[in-house]
């Protein structure tokens, strides 16, 4: 059967053009001019795949793909945004509208082509869901949950999150759950460039939250990394209340090994639930003032919360600027703890990943940020799963395990 595709442009000429185009190449094309006229007629005909141009006069192409994303009825249907203005911005306001990916135009066939048909076969894939997670018996054992925390925005809390995420699934070849904590405009999804088909709002939305609801409403991705975004709207985020917030963590508890927490800056009810159901805390801090004054803050109140006692706290230092920092003994005479690990600045390293949704510990796990990850995931895996050889090996286990060997000889 012909693939249908639906194409929406006010540019009459453009629809002509892209119409023949399409059909040349196979599709079964329907033409739309406006968003109005998109939703009318998404009531009755279910495209493979939508190209969706984002200025158009009266609705926008943002408004009319967060519209698609919001029925359920039509919300899994593949999105291409098409737009003169190739912008960074625009992507982002894409991405965050849920569409699943972005062409300047005019576009060139070949490369639109083979988009539509990598999009329809990863819907395809997707639909019916993923399967449940497959937990072997290393890690039936408790889950362990790692909360990325610092009380100063722009630290490396989300960079390092998704870092250790992707580590610990290459590590372990096993599915973790990247949960993030923050409720407006959070990152994680943007960072493994995937679009916003389902947030913690559709979670927090359904009448019981459940297993197969919380795993419904993840975010896939190639590592094994599953993603629980945050909300696409600021008015959302009053849905994720404390209690349901606790209640999707234990459920995740129960069906991922591992669960990465990417954690807002504050210590909100919201942001303590989190801390309180994780196992290891990893405090963010930059070697300048105001950000080791936020640090050693976060250590005080953990120590009043009793965190100290219960949960592995440990505390990086991220250089995430090129300039001189302040001397190592005074950072940590500062925190009066000692630094568990240093992260290197890495120039534009982080911000490449990040435009390009592709974190350095699976683009690059060879290369210095890369063997930073695998190291650092294996270091905060669970004690049992450490010291067993896994029956297959992965690549990463196996890089690690090597340079761990060659530490002890040396
Ligand atoms: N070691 C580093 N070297 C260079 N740049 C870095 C480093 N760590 C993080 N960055 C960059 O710093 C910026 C902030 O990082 P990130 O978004 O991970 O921090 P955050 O604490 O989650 O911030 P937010 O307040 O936005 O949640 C990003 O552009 C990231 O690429
Ligand atoms: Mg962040």
């Amino acid at each position: 059967m012909l693939k249908k595709v639906m194409l929406v442009d006010d540019d009459e000429m453009l629809r002509k053009m892209m119409n023949a185009l399409l059909a040349k190449q196979g599709f079964d094309v329907i033409v739309l001019e406006d968003g109005p006229k998109t939703l009318e007629e998404l009531k009755t005909t279910h495209p493979d795949i939508i190209l969706l141009d984002v200025m158009m006069p009266g609705m926008d192409g943002f408004t009319v793909c967060r519209a698609i994303r919001d029925n359920p009825a039509t919300a899994r249907i593949p999105i291409i945004m098409l737009t003169a203005l190739d912008s960074v911005e625009n992507k982002v306001k894409g991405f965050e509208a849920g569409a699943d990916d972005y062409l300047a135009k005019p576009c060139d066939t070949a490369e639109l082509v083979a988009r539509i048909n990598v999009l329809i076969r990863r819907a395809e894939a997707i639909i019916p869901q993923l399967p449940a997670p497959v937990i072997t018996d290393v890690a039936r054992e408790p889950a362990r949950s790692i909360a990325v925390f610092s009380l100063r925005g722009g630290s490396g809390v989300s960079t390092i999150a998704v870092n250790l995420a992707a580590g610990l699934s290459q590590l372990w070849g096993m599915q973790v759950a990247l949960v993030d904590m923050v409720s407006v405009a959070g990152q994680s999804a943007l960072f493994l460039n995937q679009s916003l088909r389902n947030t913690w709002a559709d979670l927090c939305k359904m009448e019981v939250i459940d297993e197969e609801g919380v795993l419904s409403a993840m975010l896939p991705h190639e590592s094994r990394v599953r993603t629980l975004a945050s909300p696409r709207r600021p008015e959302e985020s009053e849905l994720l209340t404390p209690g349901k917030v606790k209640t999707t963590l234990e459920i995740l508890r129960s069906a991922f090994p591992y669960v990465v927490l990417d954690m807002p800056h504050d210590l909100s009810e919201r942001s303590l639930t989190g801390l309180d159901q994780s196992d290891v805390i990893l405090i963010i801090t930059q070697p300048e003032i105001a950000s080791l004054r936020a640090a050693s803050m976060a250590i005080e109140i953990f120590e009043d919360l009793k965190y100290n006692e219960q949960k592995k706290i440990y505390i990086i230092l991220n250089w995430t600027f090129p300039r001189q920092g302040l001397a190592f003994n005074d950072i940590e005479r500062m925190l009066k703890s000692k630094i568990d690990l240093i992260l290197p600045y890495a120039a534009d390293k982080f911000v490449t990943a990040l435009n390009i949704g592709n974190p350095p510990v699976l683009s690059d796990p060879e290369g210095a940020l890369g063997v930073i990850f695998e190291d650092i995931a294996m270091a905060l895996s669970k004690e049992a799963q450490r010291k067993m050889r896994p029956d297959q090996p992965t690549a990463a286990w196996k890089r690690v395990t090597d340079r761990i060997r060659t530490k002890k000889k040396g």
